[in-house]
């Protein structure tokens, strides 16, 4: 479905960034027009995440993301651009365009308005004496108050008709209710609580919808879990349990379990990106799904032989995905609830940093991209992997890993450690650099983004100014003197410059709405750099036609054979030899 650009316009109009950033971020330095806070994005520990209140845009010059406040949104949540527009407009209470309201689309939100009453219903009985068998389970199971308010945890009472009742009471039908799953109908046509006696796990999408529940017998019995059939708003092939959660956390990895104790047991741990694939063994759907949020994914499956044999189907698929798969092997312990029962998280913690796996993995893939044989592809091979080998966060585990290199290739491990040592060194020295070019943006002259680096800088950087000029003042693009679109030499500018021109020339106005429309995320971010760089406004004319000019200039350089960044580039090859 497809908004109206002023319906876009009005929702970003009416959500303030700084309000809704506040909502993840507290914003508490102020440094003259921007506000600052740690970012969510990246980690760090201090503040580089800016917000401008008066352009509406965010931007952190650490990881270099930004945009309006539809960007925020999209990449805070993982939505996509619609459902990002839409979250902003419940958020001030804005109906949604008729167009939207499909008989479909009505059922849907009828069925998710059900779901999450009847999970609040349940998450209510724990309050009161009907819960009382519930909460001493839990209390055995050492699940704790917050953890179980976190999964909105709950009971369905002992009885035939509560959930029914209740929710009669809020209007809803039988029908739905069955629709749902939330009800079994009798054989004498009456309806009953499908759920009875059982600890509910209410399942979210990665929206935060109740999608569906699982009701775990409390204590031991037949069947252990129940859960919600496949309805209108829950597909089990495509959701996994606690991926609300874990799309959030900063671990740089998800960690993949069989049970949804065991998810709850981890994030009430600290370990706050533990999925569970719903009972299923792990479908390519979900497998899709987790390489939205992770390149790495840790399996820490059973530990009985259907445990492994489920985790060695569940690496195929994952790896078909080029997502690094790890697996965790645990000893003395069934599963990662009874782990960390027996052993603690620092045990545990032990098991996700002795990484082995995932380093033999990666020299594994990077061996593979050379022959041997050959001595400068051996050459070129070590160097890569030395590269590797210095981005260990452990010195111990280089070491390790430079003595089987040697043996490997007859290389001495003395020589391979060196190597390594430099590396670190010059990684760590160009950190600095880069932290304190942080705190000066106005020095970084390459965008955040690798596929983005300018080959012109000179131009790329007064293609920047041109870009900078027309969100200040738009009526620049009717001076007399105006660079064309061909003669930009980065693509990602070129893109954005265009985007503006035919915003103007529709008559409307350039803002983050208009733009995230078009724009695409990563385009959004390098504009924000952009934006946040200073600009004189003085000399407008001036300004603009002095960046015109070098555009020209540069494209003339550029196109008139003899190109003078190639000339450069092969002379200082030269001097290199
Ligand atoms: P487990 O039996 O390992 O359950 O099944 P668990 O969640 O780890 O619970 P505890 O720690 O033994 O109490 C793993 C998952 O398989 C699905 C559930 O999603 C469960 O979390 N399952 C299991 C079912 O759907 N139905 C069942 O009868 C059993
Ligand atoms: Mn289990």
């Amino acid at each position: 479905m497809r908004f109206s650009d002023s319906f876009i316009q009005e929702v970003s109009e009416r959500n303030d960034i700084v309000d809704v950033v506040s909502g993840y971020v507290s914003l508490t330095k102020r440094s003259g027009a921007n506000m600052f806070g740690l970012c969510p994005f990246h980690s760090e520990k201090t503040p580089s995440f800016s917000v401008n209140p008066g352009r509406q845009m965010y931007h952190c010059f650490g990881c270099g993301k930004g945009g309006g406040v539809i960007n925020f949104m999209m990449e805070i949540e993982n939505l996509s651009f619609p459902e990002a527009v839409e979250t902003l407009a419940k958020r001030v209470n804005m109906p949604l365009p008729a167009e939207e309201q499909s008989p479909e689309g009505k059922k849907r939100a009828r069925m998710l308005a059900l779901n999450k009453e009847a999970a609040r219903f349940f998450y209510n009985q724990l309050k009161t004496d009907v819960g009382k068998p519930a909460l001493r389970y839990m209390e055995s199971r050492k699940m704790e108050a917050q953890t179980v308010k976190k999964f909105g945890l709950g009971y369905a009472p002992d009885t035939w008709d509560s959930l029914r009742n209740a929710m009669k009471e809020l209007g809803f039908n039988d029908f739905e209710m069955h629709d749902a799953g939330l009800v079994k109908k009798g054989r004498n046509g009456g309806f009953y609580d499908a759920f009875r006696n059982r600890l509910m796990f209410p399942i979210f999408d990665a929206k935060g919808n109740v999608i569906g529940f699982s009701g775990r017998i409390l204590g031991d019995g037949e069947p252990k879990y129940l859960n919600s059939p496949e309805t209108l708003v829950f597909n089990k092939s495509r959701n996994l349990f606690g991926l609300n959660l874990a799309k959030r956390s900063k671990a740089g990895y998800i960690i993949l379990v069989e049970g949804n104790v065991d998810v709850f047991a981890l994030h009430q741990a600290g370990f706050d990106s533990a999925v569970a694939s719903l009972g299923t063994s792990l479908t390519s759907e979900q497998a899709r799904v987790l390489s939205n949020y992770t390149k790495e994914i840790i399996i820490a499956y059973d530990n009985d032989g259907a445990g492994q044999k489920a985790a060695q189907r569940a690496i195929k698929i994952l790896e078909q995905l080029d997502l690094v798969v790890r697996v965790l092997q645990m000893e003395g312990a069934k599963d990662p609830d009874e782990f960390l029962k027996i052993k603690g998280k620092d045990a545990f913690q032990n098991l996700l940093d002795r990484s082995e796996g995932q380093i033999d993995y990666r020299m594994k893939k990077i061996m593979e991209q050379y022959d041997l044989n050959e001595p400068d592809q051996k050459v070129a091979f070590l160097n890569d992997a030395t590269d590797m080998l210095s981005d260990l966060p452990n010195r111990m585990a280089s070491e390790v890993y430079a003595g089987r290199l040697a043996a490997e290739t007859g290389i001495s491990k003395d020589v391979l450690m060196n190597e390594v040592e430099q590396k670190r060194k010059r990684k760590q020295r160009s950190f600095r650099r880069r932290e304190e070019n942080n705190m000066h943006p106005e020095r970084n002259a390459q965008p955040a983004k690798r596929e983005f680096r300018y080959e012109d800088v000179r131009s790329a950087k007064a293609e920047e100014g041109i870009l900078r000029l027309i969100t200040r003042d738009s009526s620049v693009l009717t001076y007399p003197m105006q660079p064309a679109g061909e003669e930009f030499s980065s693509a990602e500018l070129r893109t954005i410059f265009e985007a503006m021109k035919s915003i103007v020339a529709e008559g409307r106005d350039i803002t983050t709405a208009s733009l995230s429309g078009t724009l695409s995320p990563d385009q959004m971010s390098l504009l924000s750099s952009i934006d946040n760089k200073p600009e004189s406004m003085q000399n407008l004319e001036k300004a603009w036609n002095d960046y015109t000019n070098i555009i020209k200039e540069q494209y003339e350089i550029r196109s008139s054979g003899e190109d003078l960044l190639a000339l450069r580039e092969r002379i200082k090859k030269k001097g290199d030899k």
